[in-house]
């Protein structure tokens, strides 16, 4: 294991009901609010008008920032620090899911930076100071209400990255699993990769002995696995919810990379796909992750096997690591097809043409990822075979 330092500064307001929370948790880092959402589904579900009444009972000074898109824009970002700057707010609240917390991150260190916000996300300048952010949990998938990244595409770059501070962690994020009853099918199913994933990017890694790590990831995969199938059938089950929230925010809060050198190789590639051809972030990983790990079988088996016989009960006796590896790979995408996510980028409608874009986009360094470290030609190999 190698040496580290863990910290992690948000408070969980978790279940039913924990929305007034607001109440208690808003009045410490000032009432001058930016409400941040995204496109429309808070005023669809009525959380808007909740949240709203709560701001009020505080007699908060309230500026709104909607709109925010899925795969959060630089664009929105620099409304915000406008926003904040000229109506001099000193808090943020983000209500909705990875994408509206990832944007309220950037605005939060951007706003106390005098250059353009996209150095800090390329990580040419470094953060000095953010305004608190506080969040509304709304979806359960990228882990952002518990930890300090934030993931920003650069349209007109086509260009997708973050950047991690601790200044930006939220203060406190509440999640009332029935918030997330609303979440529809395909984006409950691509939450349920991208918890997956997160795990894998870590359990993945290049570093040698972390059986902790690496067994606390074995127990989200299967609960996980053990969860998805009944949720997907019974999206208003608050257990199923509840299990899943959890899961998301236990997947990518630091818990399972202490002391390893994790992979994100497949994050990397997905958000060049993504920042290319603009497609739903659980979506691209459900289709690459698959192909990494054939990838990674040629050379090192021995882990996608142990995957394999911990996490989707196969059979170890009489077989090679190849072969119990390549069971595993078949068996990760029977599970993800069986849950109905996709698993080619031609669902997408993406071809051969954009290919050597997403390339040069996710080659943000040599090679990419640490267990297997990735060339622009494996890359490459890996999108086409994903087509
Ligand atoms: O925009 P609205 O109308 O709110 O609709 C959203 C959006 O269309 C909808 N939605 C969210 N909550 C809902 C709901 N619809 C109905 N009811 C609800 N309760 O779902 C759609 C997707 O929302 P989004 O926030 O984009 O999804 P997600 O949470 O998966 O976030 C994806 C973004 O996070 C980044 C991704 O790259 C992507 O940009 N990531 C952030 C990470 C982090 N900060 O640590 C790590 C991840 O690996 C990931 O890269
Ligand atoms: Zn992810």
């Amino acid at each position: 294991m190698d040496n580290f330092q863990f910290q992690n500064p948000t408070k969980l307001i978790f279940g039913k009901g924990t929305l007034k929370n607001l109440q208690s948790e808003i009045p410490a880092y000032g009432k001058r609010v930016l409400l941040l959402y995204g496109g429309g589904s808070i005023k669809r579900s009525g959380l808007y008008d909740q949240v709203m009444d709560q701001l009020k009972e505080l007699d908060a000074f309230v500026v709104e920032l909607g709109g925010v898109e899925p795969n959060p824009r630089l664009t929105t970002v620099n409304k915000g620090i406008s926003l904040i700057r000229e109506n001099k707010l000193d808090f943020i609240l983000a209500v909705g899911g990875g994408s509206v917390i990832d944007c309220a991150k950037s605005i939060a260190a951007g706003t106390h930076y005098e250059g353009d916000v996209w150095d800090i996300v390329i990580n040419k300048a470094v953060p000095v100071a953010a305004t608190p952010i506080g969040v509304v949990l709304t979806l359960a998938a990228t882990g952002s209400e518990m930890n300090g990244n934030s993931v920003i595409t650069n349209w007109e770059l086509k260009s997708k990255r973050y950047f991690g501070s601790i200044l930006v962690y939220p203060k406190f994020s509440i999640l009332d699993p029935e918030l997330t009853y609303s979440v529809p099918l395909d984006q409950t199913i691509y939450g349920i990769v991208d918890i997956m994933s997160h795990v894998f990017e870590q359990y993945f890694h290049a570093t040698e002995s972390a059986p902790i790590q690496e067994q606390i990831g074995e127990a989200i995969l299967r609960t996980v696995i053990e969860t998805a199938p009944k949720l997907v059938k019974e999206l208003n089950n608050y257990d199923y919810r509840a299990i899943m929230m959890l899961n998301g925010t236990l997947a990518l809060n630091g818990l399972l990379a202490m002391g390893v050198r994790t992979d994100w190789a497949t994050h990397n590639i997905e958000h060049a796909v993504s920042a290319v051809h603009d497609i739903p972030h659980g979506g691209g990983l459900a289709i690459l992750f698959p192909h990494w790990m054939e990838h990674v079988a040629k050379t090192r088996p021995e882990k996608i096997a142990q995957l394999g016989e911990r996490v989707f009960n196969l059979a170890k006796e009489g077989k090679s690591d190849a072969q119990l590896a390549a069971e595993t790979i078949a068996s990760l995408r029977a599970f993800w097809t069986s849950i109905g996510a996709p698993a080619t980028l031609s669902y997408y409608d993406i071809d051969e043409t954009e290919i050597e874009k997403m390339v040069e986009s996710a080659m943000i360094t040599p090679t990419i990822g640490s267990y297997v470290p990735l060339k622009a030609e494996d890359v490459r190999n890996l999108l086409r075979k994903s087509l």
